[in-house]
């Protein structure tokens, strides 16, 4: 009985050492604080805590994540990282080549993430060959969200396939007396809407050229000015009170019908369904009239930051909850994203989720595939905000298109 009780003094001694009684826990950094991505979330948190982990939330909120960015730097200069933060493309390789995200590999290879996780999205999660984020979705910018009793009423009849269709049916909702196109006036907003106005006038090898090689005759070109000449029809259509909106609030005009429609990522399509909203009956999701058959994307990724021995077992539970199909599956439904592992069936999905996976593995087959530049997957963050500047200063009328264009060939050399 004796060395009984002297075992149980040890393990409790050892126990209180190490810190393990308490249990194990995970602070998280994040810009989801609308309805749909909070409840998207929520469904990581509830899969954590039912695996042990402690979930300490630290939401700092602000589209696009441009303030969570700010937010991260302030804690890693102060020498305590979070254990893992929402980031998208090149961020995570900016923070990798500082050397401060550990390593996944152990786990990718125990998981096989090498043989489910699509390339284009891998050469964001690793670095030097490492995996050092977990890839929870793939979300995509080209996209237009309609309320369709706004467009019954203003009597669009067919979804706009083109460009100049699109133009009219917008006119035709004016005329309708609503609000023709749904925005939040902030760059990143307009950035997003720019996506798909580049892929709609110049398509993909255009994008490439333009956003990803930063190839100067492609910047400096009228196919890049008729770009910002439609980027000022589009300003024509948006209602008066739009500068500061938050991107939901935008989303909430559409799906309350004040409003006919919003260019805006898959992340619109949460707050519909967090509203109850179903797809072919309350609203439609289709391609930016011009951009069908080519997805702009942009994946939310976990990096992991380097973090004690204390804390490593439950980062890699993180990991490894997050790259589950069936945690994959559950969470994209509600978060208007897809799968970033392509071996999630989609039958879980409405039909606005199947195409949006119907239209990736396409792309990634066609190679029309592109990194989203508004989400920071075409070009690193000092040329993608130098990008934000020109675009925002044109939408409120601050340059001209042929000014834009030679502000955002100079924003390129940055
Ligand atoms: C994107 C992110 C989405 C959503 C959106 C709006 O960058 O990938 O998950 O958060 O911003 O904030």
């Amino acid at each position: 009985m004796r060395q009984l009780k002297l075992k149980l003094l040890a393990v409790a001694a050892a126990a209180v050492w190490t810190g393990s009684v308490s249990a194990q826990s995970v602070e998280v950094l994040h810009w989801w604080t609308s309805g749909g991505e909070a409840a998207a979330l929520g469904v990581l948190k509830k899969t954590l805590e039912a695996d042990g982990i402690k979930w300490n939330d630290m939401p700092v909120a602000g589209g696009g994540g441009e303030q969570a960015m700010t937010a991260l730097r302030a804690r890693v200069t102060a020498g305590n990282p979070p254990t893992a933060v929402q980031m998208l493309g090149f961020d995570i390789q900016d923070w990798a080549k500082q050397g401060a995200l550990g390593d996944l590999n152990a786990l990718a290879a125990k998981e096989g993430w090498d043989k489910t996780v699509p390339a284009a999205l891998q050469r964001f999660s690793k670095y030097n060959g490492k995996w050092i984020a977990a890839p929870v979705n793939v979300h995509s910018t080209n996209w237009v969200w309609a309320n369709k009793a706004v467009l019954d009423k203003a009597g669009v009849k067919d979804l706009p396939k083109t460009w100049d269709e699109f133009m009219a049916a917008a006119d035709k909702i004016q005329k309708a007396g609503l609000v023709a196109l749904a925005h939040g006036g902030q760059p990143w907003q307009e950035a997003t809407m720019f996506d798909g106005v580049v892929l709609s006038t110049g398509g993909i090898d255009f994008y490439r050229k333009a956003l990803v090689e930063l190839d100067d005759k492609s910047l400096n070109s009228p196919t890049m000015e008729k770009v910002f000449a439609r980027m000022s029809q589009l300003r024509k259509l948006v209602d008066k009170d739009f500068s500061g909106r938050d991107w939901n609030l935008a989303t909430a005009m559409v799906i309350s019908g004040k409003a006919g429609f919003q260019i805006m990522g898959d992340w619109a399509k949460g707050e519909f369904i967090n509203a109850k909203k179903v797809p072919g009956k309350d609203f439609v999701c289709f391609r930016v009239p011009g951009s069908q058959g080519m997805v702009s994307f942009n994946s939310d990724q976990f990096a992991m930051f380097k973090v004690g021995a204390d804390k490593a077992d439950s980062q890699m539970k993180l990991a490894k909850a997050i790259m589950d199909p069936a945690f994959q599956s559950a969470f994209n439904v509600v978060k208007g994203s897809v799968p970033a592992r392509t071996d999630v069936p989609n039958k879980a999905f409405d039909d606005c989720g199947k195409k949006g996976m119907a239209d990736l593995a396409e792309a990634n087959t066609k190679n029309t595939l592109i990194g989203s530049m508004a989400h920071g997957h075409s070009v690193p963050a000092s040329i993608k905000n130098a990008f934000y500047d020109v675009i925002t200063r044109h939408f409120n009328g601050d340059l001209n298109d042929k000014q834009a264009v030679a502000e955002l060939a100079k924003a390129a050399k940055n």
